[in-house]
């Protein structure tokens, strides 16, 4: 009856494993010999082969985004995966999961592949989207196997990795210069996102694997919006979206689109004095270097309009996710109890 043991608490089994969802290993399956293939992914990750599975895949993407990059008759399409989402899909697409967000966690399940039903593994070319190579294989595991047919393309001599079609040379394990040259040639991988910063309305095409903060600082030129950790740990790039504190390194991009964003540049008053937010930061002394300040600030923000009354302890857990190496953290709660306060017209 127990034959795959007793229930297992997901989160201390993620704590646990937390040294193999990220690079270089990036997975780990939880129960093994069973029939269905339970599969944690961690990123971040970016390749370039096409996995050819001969049945369903189901995807739920616990934390952060990621991307499905799929090709059929030599075009490429994005699915983007959001944090919460679930998503099946039919046999035999061709399918490449780009999890460029550091942190984010999926949970993949798959069926075990009986006797003589062969997986493919296909590497396409970025410039025309002709398959380069193709490498098939009975699938006894995720883990052990996939490392094995990785190597043996991505150490082949260059005349292997060459396109028929178009001549061009696979970069083999350079992944990041494979999506460079995607992004270049097929502009449909970009997507088109309308969203509005600061009450300016954009309209921009952005790659998939982009995020927001990313957005913001690199294609906005918003740079108040610090990046510290890039894993979704210290806070330091929160924004509102739509109203919400979010961190913006574990969003992505095409997520945000339609979305009302608000960044630090938004929140100084029109005529260009602080915010009383700001002014109460100054005069508590709640900043020193000033790097986790922008993100401190958003949260304040967000409890100014979501919850006006918080007390101390509403406050504390409010910045829970957000870190300071200088401060202390007093300065900054009296900072917040005091701008509420202000704006509470008391
Ligand atoms: S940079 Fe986003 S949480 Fe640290
Ligand atoms: S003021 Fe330096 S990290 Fe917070």
């Amino acid at each position: 009856m127990r034959e795959y043991g007793p229930p297992i608490n997901l989160a201390a089994w993620v704590r646990d494993n937390e040294h193999l969802l990220r690079p270089p290993v990036g997975n780990q399956q939880v129960w093994k010999h069973s029939d269905l293939l339970i599969t944690l992914v961690g990123g971040p990750n970016e390749r370039t082969d096409f996995h050819d599975d001969p049945l369903e895949e189901f995807f739920y993407q616990l934390k952060g985004e990621a991307t499905l990059l799929t090709v059929a008759d030599s075009k490429f399409e994005a699915i983007s995966l959001g944090e919460g989402d679930i998503f099946l899909l039919a046999p035999h697409i061709r399918h490449s999961p780009q999890r460029p967000v550091p942190g984010s966690l999926c949970l993949v399940v798959e069926r075990a592949r009986p006797s003589g039903l062969l997986d493919g593994f296909e590497w396409y070319c970025a410039r025309c989207g002709t398959l380069v190579h193709r490498a098939e294989v009975q699938l006894e595991s995720i883990v052990d196997d996939l490392p094995r047919i990785y190597a043996n393309f991505y150490a082949s001599d260059p005349g292997r990795r060459q396109c028929a079609r178009c001549g061009e040379v696979h970069p083999g394990t350079n992944a990041a210069r494979w999506h460079q040259q995607l992004a270049k040639q097929f502009t449909l991988a970009r997507i088109e996102i309308s969203l509005t910063v600061n009450g300016q309305p954009h309209c921009v095409l952005v790659d998939p694997a982009v995020t927001l903060v990313q957005l913001l600082r690199e294609d906005l030129g918003l740079t108040g919006t610090h990046v510290g950790c890039d894993t979704a740990q210290c806070g330091a790039c929160t924004i509102l979206v739509n109203g919400r504190a979010i961190k913006s390194c574990n969003m992505l991009a095409v997520r945000a689109d339609g979305g009302d964003i608000t960044t630090i540049e938004g929140v100084s008053l029109a005529e260009g004095s602080l915010h009383p937010i700001q002014s109460a930061f100054r005069a508590h002394h709640a900043l020193q270097c000033g790097f986790c300040t922008p993100g401190m600030v958003m949260i304040a923000f967000e409890l100014a309009s979501r919850r006006p009354q918080a007390n101390e302890r509403d406050i504390r857990e409010a910045l829970v996710g957000n870190l300071c190496r200088c401060t202390g953290y007093e300065g900054i709660v009296s900072a917040i109890r005091a701008a509420l306060r202000e704006l509470r017209g008391k």
